[in-house]
């Protein structure tokens, strides 16, 4: 593991607001253009080669697939000059293909880098998440409580009635049974049509969002990426992967984990201090979605750093190619 001292993420962090920058810049052409996969190989490769710039020794933990699924940004990968601290990078060129594809709220270019060995090298299976912000106690709300007993939960920590409380699911059939349950306790429910990186961001800023609590399964890879955001603006996510067949239990043993059924919490899908970019694509609630105006792209990015807790959003304007 690399020393956590050795870690210059004051320097870094900028860096790392341009990988995330040029990954949206290079998916505007292709907003609302119906092709998810042109949208995504965009970004890739834009992300890949300002990642290549970096002074660090980066290997990819969470990325766009094993080796033999993804040429690019696959998991393993080594990037960067090689001259810098050993890191673990966490990417995800564009989390909301389908939102780009349709121009659709929320989608988002994000990447989040630690200390080599610190960031959870989830395999790409589904993870079941719970997420709240900050301000309440280790465990007002467990995977092991049922739906309902987390609302009520969470309504009494923060004094309030059920009825107040929002609760971000994405809209899937396999959610159907916990929509109904959070629905029969009188909280409001935000569906979502994808991107959960963000419906988790959100519950960190629930004055500005309405946010308040995330539930349901999602990518796992999108859980550390999640887990890394909120580890910098505060905030609390569980998350337990969750295996449909021999192949994703490989896909596990492969990544190094032994323990099929344990509960991450925030601090263990990451073990250190970590930096988060994450630029709009499209229009959201946590940044702007990118703008287009006769020779001119501008973006927003926010940056942030768990260590100080420090959180930049940053106003990019750049000559349209
Ligand atoms: P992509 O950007 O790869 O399309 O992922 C979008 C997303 O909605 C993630 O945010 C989420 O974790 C995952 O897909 C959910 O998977 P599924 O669509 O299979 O329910």
């Amino acid at each position: 593991m690399a020393d956590a001292a050795q870690f210059q993420d004051r320097m870094l962090s900028l860096g790392l607001a341009r990988v995330s920058e040029a990954a949206a810049f290079a998916s505007a052409r292709l907003i609302g253009r119906g092709d998810e996969k042109a949208a995504d190989q965009a970004a890739v490769n834009a992300m890949r080669d300002q990642l290549n710039l970096l002074d660090i020794d980066g290997t990819v933990v969470i990325g766009e697939g094993e080796r033999d699924e993804a040429p690019m940004l696959y998991i393993g990968e080594k990037v960067g000059t090689g001259k810098g601290p050993g890191v673990d990078i966490a990417l995800d060129p564009l989390e909301g293909t389908t939102l780009t594809a349709k121009d659709w709220p929320n989608a988002l270019t994000v990447i989040a880098m630690a200390p080599a060995g610190t960031l959870l090298h989830a395999p790409d299976v589904y993870m079941e998440k719970l997420a709240i912000g900050p301000g309440y106690a280790p465990d007002t709300v467990t995977l092991k409580m049922s739906p309902a007993e987390r609302i009520a939960a969470l309504a009494k920590a923060k004094g309030c009635a059920i009825s107040d409380i929002t609760c971000c699911i994405l809209e899937r059939p396999r959610h159907e049974a916990l929509i109904a349950e959070v629905r029969a306790t009188g909280a409001a429910i935000r569906l979502i049509p994808d991107g959960d990186v963000a419906g988790i961001i959100h519950c960190a800023e629930p004055e500005k969002t309405g946010i308040d609590i995330y539930m349901g399964s999602g990518g796992a890879p999108e859980g550390v990426l999640a887990a890394s955001a909120l580890k910098c603006m505060g905030g609390q996510i569980y998350g337990q992967l969750l295996f449909r067949n021999d192949d994703e239990r490989g896909r596990a043993a492969k990544a190094g984990i032994t323990d099929l059924n344990r509960i991450y919490t925030r601090d263990e899908l990451v073990t250190a201090d970590v930096i988060f970019a994450a630029t709009g694509v499209t229009n959201g609630s946590l940044v702007e979605g990118l703008k287009r105006e006769p020779g001119w792209v501008t973006m927003e990015t926010i940056l942030m750093r768990s260590k100080t807790g420090s959180v930049r959003r940053i106003q990019y304007r750049t000559p349209a190619k």
